[in-house]
């Protein structure tokens, strides 16, 4: 198995491999390894059923049910199979075939809002359009690393509350109420500084910007940290580009990155297939520090 690096932190392209068939016990350490320290995994030219996507992405976890907020409550009525959902922005007899539209996601990691997130994802692409729909990776590894001194004492205390009643595109999830404060919003509360489980290392843990609310703090306090902490987010050093190619699969480690997609033409047509892998409690970083 032969991978090159994507960018400078993170990212690896793994070349001559193919996912419809069984890999060795080998090769799946060797990428686990891969994918725990360089964030996220790419690779090119893959043809995939639903069956083969699963069988692939369970060499990595158990898998997670796919996330809802992705899905429309028709869309979660009439899903089949409840591990592979569709992110698309095809809408067929009236209604759209999967979740985010053709909307700019903002910077985030999927599931914080939850009190177990979701280990990482994978998707599959099987349309995509001639631009735009990039979807960008950040290490958050990088971005705790930079931060002062003074930074990092402060904030590996202090835990965050992660609104689970809005997308990454900024919509109201089914089955929830508009909360402009963010005290008030609902969600899971995490330590903003977490060890991963496998390397060992501290990261940030920031889900998203919108309504985020560190709890111990006033609310003045608490958006003048979030602001000054996602100021060290997304540094071009930390960040690796996807422009998508029929084929191409990408699988990214949630514990240590983020990831922002580009909006595009509502015109265009873009379907990836995608998995998730259940998650854990994240582990706070305090006892370490
Ligand atoms: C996701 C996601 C971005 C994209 O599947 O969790 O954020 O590029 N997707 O579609
Ligand atoms: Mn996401």
């Amino acid at each position: 198995m032969r991978s090159t690096p994507l960018a400078e932190k993170i990212g690896a392209q793994v070349h001559d491999l193919d996912l419809a068939k069984p890999l060795s016990d080998s090769d799946v350490s060797d990428l686990r390894r891969l994918w725990t320290r360089r964030g996220v995994l790419r690779f090119r030219g893959q043809r995939l059923d639903d069956e083969q996507l699963m069988s692939f992405s369970r060499l990595f976890g158990e898998l997670d049910h796919a996330p809802m907020g992705l899905a429309t409550s028709e869309q979660r009525a009439r899903l089949r199979n409840p591990f592979v959902t569709s992110i698309s922005n095809i809408v067929e007899g009236g209604r759209p075939i999967g979740g985010l539209g053709a909307y700019e996601a903002q910077w985030h990691c999927d599931m914080a809002y939850q009190p177990e997130p979701a280990t990482g994802s994978v998707l599959y692409a099987v349309e995509v359009p001639e631009s735009g729909g990039d979807t960008s990776f950040t290490s958050m590894r990088g971005a705790y690393e930079v931060l002062p001194d003074e930074l990092k004492r402060r904030v590996v205390r202090l835990t965050l509350k992660h609104d689970a009643s809005h997308t990454s595109v900024g919509g109201l999830r089914p089955g929830y109420d508009e909360s402009p404060d963010p005290r008030e919003a609902p969600g899971a509360v995490h330590p903003l500084v977490v060890l991963h489980p496998d390397t060992r290392e501290p990261a940030l843990l920031l889900g998203r910007r919108q309504l985020a609310y560190v709890p111990t703090l006033s609310l003045e306090d608490s958006e003048a940290l979030l602001d000054e902490l996602w100021s060290y987010v997304a540094r071009p050093d930390d960040t690796w580009t996807q422009e998508w190619r029929v084929g191409d699969v990408l699988m990214w480690d949630n514990r240590s990155v983020m990831h922002h997609r580009n909006a595009f033409d509502p015109q265009a047509r873009r379907l990836m297939r995608r998995t998730q892998l259940k998650g854990a409690p994240p582990i706070a970083a305090d006892v370490a520090a």
